[in-house]
């Protein structure tokens, strides 16, 4: 086992420090940035189904379900498709509306869900296309599936999902993409400009890592909090609900994941200056918005933690911490904002001593219903 952790503690941390690879491997053979091109077998094969498709039906559970709601903010701006995104045990028994022009994408790292299989197969028995993102090769929804993309990010043990979900955007975004181009809603300049930006990204996550000692010294600053708050807007809403997932399920704490305008339509009320609030602020994403958003947590004595763009000096002035990651265009943020909450949950962890890679009660696939 000590050799599989390649020198890690832990599995999460050595998970954690592979996504720069991992990333890279789920482009491999299909990201050809130099030439404009995006290659993904299963989307050319499919592609007049796509192009006629009215809408996308996300199924997922868990930390899946949270890529899938990036994806549904990415596939909408940019290849102008409606998008539902569902937690699968929700949508298999509510006798959903599924019809011929809908496609389903099943999201799942283990490809073993007992729910998301069940909800593939509600899917196909209505007669909906069903595509399938999954990392473990041949698993269950992987061959139950019409058609689908592996993300590749290569063996996933620690319990606590980490490089299975930022491949999984990465896999989302290189179909939202190629859709974008085929259906002509992003123009062939803004395309290339897209995949320039898009193969910066390895590189750009190993920037946001560097953080890691800071992240550690905040992590010894609040590991005996009760609750969090993670808060989050657009594109790097569902990031909020993945950090608060990620510190409830490896380190006990409650904590709650929202998107950052609902705050004043009620946690507002829990914050004092026991409350750490974690803030995705990067550049552009609505950023005076959320900048507004510190100034209320701030006149309410909260704890602020800002993940900021780097060089970001307004809500430095602000925030008790902040945690840079590198610019980017802003629907790619969540691949960096997402890094400095994982090793935020994970030093909180260890700090506190808790089985990091195999936390109570948890199992690393829920194959039960
Ligand atoms: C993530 O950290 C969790 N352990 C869990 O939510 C997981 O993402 C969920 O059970 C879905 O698993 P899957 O991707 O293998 O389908």
């Amino acid at each position: 086992e000590q050799i599989e952790k390649g020198g890690y503690e832990h599995f999460m941390l050595k998970e954690i420090y592979e996504q720069p690879s991992a990333i890279q491997d789920t482009f491999r053979g299909r990201l050809l940035a130099n030439e404009a091109i995006i290659k993904m077998a299963g989307i050319e094969d499919n592609m007049k189904k796509f192009l006629n498709a009215d809408r996308i039906i996300v199924v997922a559970c868990g930390t899946s379900w949270h890529a899938g709601l990036v994806s549904e903010y990415i596939f909408e701006d940019l290849a102008r498709i409606p998008v539902e995104v569902e937690y699968a045990s929700e949508f298999r028994y509510r006798n959903p509306i599924i019809t011929e022009k809908d496609i389903v994408i099943a999201i799942s790292q283990s490809g073993e869900t007992a729910d998301t299989l069940a909800a593939i197969k509600l899917a196909k028995s209505k007669g909906a296309f069903v595509f399938g993102v999954c990392n473990v090769v041949g698993s269950s929804i992987a061959r139950e599936s019409d058609a689908g993309a592996y993300t590749h990010a290569g063996p996933e043990i620690g319990v606590a999902s980490t490089k299975a979900f930022t491949t999984q955007i990465t896999v989302l975004t290189l179909m939202a993409l190629r859709l974008a181009r085929a259906k002509g809603t992003i123009s062939s300049s803004d395309f290339r400009h897209h995949l320039i930006e898009l193969e910066l990204i390895p590189e750009k996550v190993k920037k946001a890592l560097e953080s890691d000692a800071y992240v550690k010294t905040i992590a010894e600053i609040y590991k005996d909090a009760k609750n969090c708050l993670y808060l989050g807007r657009g594109f790097n809403f569902p990031v909020a609900l993945e950090g608060a997932l990620k510190l409830k399920e490896i380190s006990y704490i409650h904590a709650e994941g929202y998107p950052a305008a609902e705050m004043k339509h009620g946690p507002i009320a829990l914050i004092d200056e026991q409350m750490p609030v974690i803030v995705i602020a990067t550049k552009k994403g609505h950023y005076e918005k959320v900048v507004s958003n510190i100034q209320e947590i701030k006149s309410r004595k909260g704890k602020i933690i800002g993940i900021v763009t780097e060089g970001d000096e307004s809500v430095k002035g602000l925030a008790d911490h902040v945690i840079e990651v590198p610019e980017s265009s802003e629907f790619l943020t969540p691949l960096l904002t997402t890094i400095p909450l994982q090793l935020l949950s994970y030093h909180i962890a260890v700090k506190l001593g808790k089985n990091v890679d195999q936390p109570r009660n948890l199992a690393k696939s829920v194959t039960v219903e």
